[in-house]
């Protein structure tokens, strides 16, 4: 028979019982200060523990990797500790889950950071646009170019939260590369017009990631990693004069590490197009390991894109928002309730645990 959305995969060492990934959804509904998920956090994730796997919200991995409010993270004791409850309920239903390690780079503000401190990233330039702050809407700033001596520390920080990850009972960690944070504002030259190793060429631009990735599959082990690009998304004012070439690169330099998964973002988010024209196959085929696809994808497309072979798996974002129960709804062709984005981001349990379920 031929394989669909329905039909179990292996992603390195983790075993899915269907190729339907709820992809990382920030949700900002963790305690302010602490970070620590809480009850309602539980309950969000076991509700939809019958995808395939589920990506968690991007998690900040140190104080530092914070730009937005009510943002869980993944680098202190309380943490692990609240992250664990949401495994266990993910695990006790037979799902997977593994954990979107974080760092914001410049899409932040200083109200935000240990002792107002300006943001990090590989150049001081300060992108177009407003980040919510606990005072409201505020410009992003100029933020602080890294010095190279202080990247083995940010890597050091992705090593911690792996850790972490891996302490909380999660079944691997994808790397955040995509959607212009940091690793991302490294990779593409719009953000990135360092003149040391990091910066300039492409080999000079991927660097970091490579680094982070090398790093992260030493203390995970490969086959618990995935790694996730976006290269034609212009959210968070991003740009690159060759992204085809850059990450054709990207792609072909990571089938060295054995990876789980590479996670692909195929367009712009949020309904703002692209910023270049890309051949995602082209870059597929230079992937040796299992892809996963993303953007705007429905069961038909799903289904389309794994009969053909593009992809492996895929990730639905919106979808699993508003259907805790995808998977039941497209195996039974049931209707889909509708998204509702006025809470997507803050709030209680409106529009975050209350969406309806099938009938039993
Ligand atoms: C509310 C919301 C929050 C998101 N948060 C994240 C995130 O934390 N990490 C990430 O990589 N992408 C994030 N995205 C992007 C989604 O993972 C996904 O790429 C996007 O929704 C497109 O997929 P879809 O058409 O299936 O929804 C977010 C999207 C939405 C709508």
């Amino acid at each position: 028979m031929a394989l669909d959305l329905f039909s179990p995969v292996k992603l390195g060492a983790i075993t899915l019982k269907n190729r339907m990934v709820m992809a990382p959804l920030t949700r900002s509904r963790a305690p302010k200060g602490t970070g620590v998920p809480q009850d309602l956090n539980v309950t969000y994730y076991a509700q939809r523990a019958s995808a395939g796997l589920i990506v968690t919200e991007a998690t900040p991995i140190s104080a530092m990797a914070h730009g937005y409010i009510l943002l869980p993270g993944i680098y202190t004791d309380a943490q692990v500790a609240g992250w664990k409850r949401v495994t266990e309920a993910v695990h006790a239903k037979g799902g997977k889950i593994v954990l979107q390690l974080w760092h914001v780079g410049r899409i932040s503000h200083p109200s935000l950071l240990p002792n107002n401190e300006l943001p990090v990233a590989p150049s001081a330039i300060q992108p177009a646009g407003q980040t919510y702050t606990y005072e409201g809407l505020a410009d992003f700033v100029e933020p602080r170019a890294l010095e190279a001596a202080e990247l083995p520390g940010i890597i050091a920080e992705y090593v911690h939260a792996t850790k972490c990850a891996l302490a909380a009972g999660f079944d691997g960690v994808e790397i955040h590369a995509a959607n212009g944070y940091l690793l991302d504002q490294f990779l593409r030259d719009g953000s990135n017009k360092r003149t040391d190793n990091y910066g300039g060429s492409i080999e000079n631009r991927a660097r970091l990631l490579l680094e982070v990735t090398k790093a992260v599959v030493d203390v995970a082990g490969s086959d618990k990693v995935g790694v996730r690009i976006s290269p034609v998304n212009p959210f968070n004012d991003m740009q690159d004069s060759n992204p085809q070439a850059l990450f054709n690169y990207v792609a072909d330099q990571l089938n060295q590490f054995n990876l789980a998964y590479l996670h692909a973002v195929e367009g712009g988010i949020h309904g703002g197009g692209e910023s270049a024209s890309f051949d995602f196959e082209q870059m597929r085929k230079l992937f040796k390991g299992a892809y996963m696809a993303n953007l705007a994808y429905d069961k038909a497309r799903g289904n389309a894109a794994i009969a053909s072979g593009h992809a492996d798996v895929i990730a639905y974002g919106v979808p699993f928002i508003a259907n805790p129960d995808l998977v039941e709804r497209y195996k039974t062709d049931a209707s889909l309730n509708e998204a509702d984005s006025e809470t997507f981001y803050g709030g209680t349990e409106k529009g975050y645990t209350d969406y309806p379920t099938l009938p039993a």
